[in-house]
């Protein structure tokens, strides 16, 4: 087995891909953080604690052998794991896999044991010590004490295997940018990565969560703000180092709901505020952006109703990139400039899932039905004021979508079979909060930051104050994030 070198990267080291070394085998380790003298150590000791916390019932219930070793019995998930193992020298040495835990369009997650914990610099992991020994030694049979035991608590891994159809820049993207992110609180960091020939896998703290459908509709009103307390916890981190994850929605946020903590996964579609971007007229000012919107409408027009048959207008080009029901107002109208807002819109997304207790709320086949979508509530009027804002028009005959569409008070109502009452105040307080995250025009929507600060995000923050008091150390640094 080769040796191995204490410490998984450093901190200051710029983040690369290494070429295969043509004497070794043929699996490349690629950097990744060292959080040693990382101004933000602390953080990323309460994040790592909670990966750890979070799977303490396994570690407690079987010592030695997890309760999630089920046996997998899928002969093709099976043949999956062989071949994964298979084309990593070494892999069987360094992770134990246990079992398929997610598969998503670019990836295959695995949940595994990381066998050469000890060997690493863990210095991240708040838990390292208090795990590393079994209690008392005991007395073997001739009388002499034995050796204590070294075996600690297994530490358990997420292995990502992404799918060799993904482009390198997307796959090199997806771990430059968490390599930034390092330390950031309730984003799931990553601990190291590896190369095979074209196969890449990324290796995060593996963090236990809920199915998003088996939870939200038992949601309270404070249950919901501590868990978006989380999601925009993740948000104003992320958001700080001008990255836009461009995908919110339930799956790649892993929410435990019996510790309430959550970490935002999957950076596969994020990109950095700015990059590949043209001015688009909704950054321009009001006045400016009137003036073009009329010429461009007058270019437009066709003399007697309907469309131009030879439209010499070049087509739009925009990242779309998302999922489908999640994606903010100005991505469907592909704005050319769009920012960190598009986030909070899917944020939002979530919110109103959670109380109108429909999943998913929006179910359109295509961007062009995601528009009469979001029209159907906002009505045209404020439809077609949006689509101005990107330089775009918006026009519709459908009679459903009215001038000035339904309060989202009324579709909740509504959607919760409870029309003609009132919505309770704390709820009221939550709709508050949802309309700040789904404004249409996205200068006007609110930041991460300021949701922070919301009234609505402060509900539960007392909760869990009164519930430091009696929790125990491992409780207190999870409550941090
Ligand atoms: N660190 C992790 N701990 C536990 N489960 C994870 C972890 N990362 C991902 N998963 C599971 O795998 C699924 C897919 O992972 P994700 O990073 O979203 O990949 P994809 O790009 O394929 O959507 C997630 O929805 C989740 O269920
Ligand atoms: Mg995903």
């Amino acid at each position: 087995m080769e040796s191995v070198v204490p410490g998984r990267g450093h901190r200051d080291q710029p983040f690369t891909i290494h070429e295969d070394a043509p004497s070794t085998a043929d699996t490349e380790m690629l950097e990744s953080a060292s959080p040693e003298d990382d101004d933000n150590v602390e953080q990323m000791d309460d994040m790592a604690d909670d990966m750890e916390g979070a799977d303490d019932e396994d570690q407690e219930s079987d010592y030695s052998a997890s309760s999630d070793d089920e046996v997998v019995e899928d002969p093709y998930v099976l043949q999956d794991m062989e071949k994964l193992q298979n084309s990593f020298p070494g892999f069987r040495e360094k992770y134990r896999l246990i079992k398929r835990i997610g598969e998503g369009t670019f990836s295959t997650v695995y949940k595994a044991e990381d066998l050469l914990y000890d060997d690493y610099d863990n210095s991240w992991d708040l838990d390292r010590d208090n795990d590393r020994y079994a209690p008392p030694p005991l007395r073997s049979g001739d009388g002499a004490e034995a050796q204590p035991s070294r075996r600690r608590k297994p530490k358990y891994v997420a292995v990502k295997k992404i799918y060799v159809t993904s482009s390198p820049s997307r796959i090199f993207n997806e771990l430059d940018l968490l390599h930034d992110l390092r330390g950031c609180k309730a984003v799931c960091p990553l601990i190291t990565a590896f190369r095979s020939a074209d196969q890449v896998i990324a290796i995060l703290p593996y963090f236990r969560h809920a199915d998003f459908r088996d939870y939200f509709r038992d949601m309270t009103v404070t249950d919901m703000a501590i868990y978006l307390r989380s999601l925009f916890t993740a948000l104003a981190s992320v958001h700080s180092h001008n990255i836009i994850h461009r995908d919110i929605k339930p799956t790649n946020f892993l929410y435990n709901p019996a510790t309430r903590r959550g970490v935002l996964v999957d950076f596969g579609l994020a990109e950095r505020e700015g990059y590949d971007c043209k001015p688009c007229v909704c950054h321009e000012p009001m006045a400016r952006r009137m003036k073009r919107a009329a010429v461009k409408k007058l270019a437009a027009m066709p003399r007697k109703g309907g469309y131009p048959r030879d439209d010499t207008r070049p087509s739009r080009r925009a990242n779309r990139a998302g999922t489908r029901g999640f994606r903010a107002p100005e991505v469907l109208f592909k704005c050319t400039e769009q920012t960190t807002k598009i986030d909070i819109w899917s944020a939002g997304v979530i919110l109103l899932t959670i109380l109108s207790k429909r999943f998913p709320f929006f179910n359109s086949a295509d961007d062009v039905e995601a528009m009469i979508e979001i029209a159907t509530i906002f009505g045209w009027h404020r439809m077609q004021q949006t689509a101005a804002l990107h330089g775009c028009m918006f026009e519709t005959t459908i009679p459903t979508i009215g001038k000035s569409g339904f309060s989202f008070e009324a579709i909740i109502l509504w959607s919760t079979n409870r029309s003609g009452k009132e919505l309770p105040e704390d709820e009221q307080l939550a709709v508050e909060f949802l309309k700040r995250c789904m404004e249409l025009d996205p200068s006007k929507r609110i930041s991460a930051e300021e949701a922070l600060r919301h009234e609505f995000l402060q509900l539960g923050l007392e909760q869990e104050a009164e519930g430091k008091g009696e929790t125990g150390d491992d409780e207190l640094d999870i409550l941090k994030v």
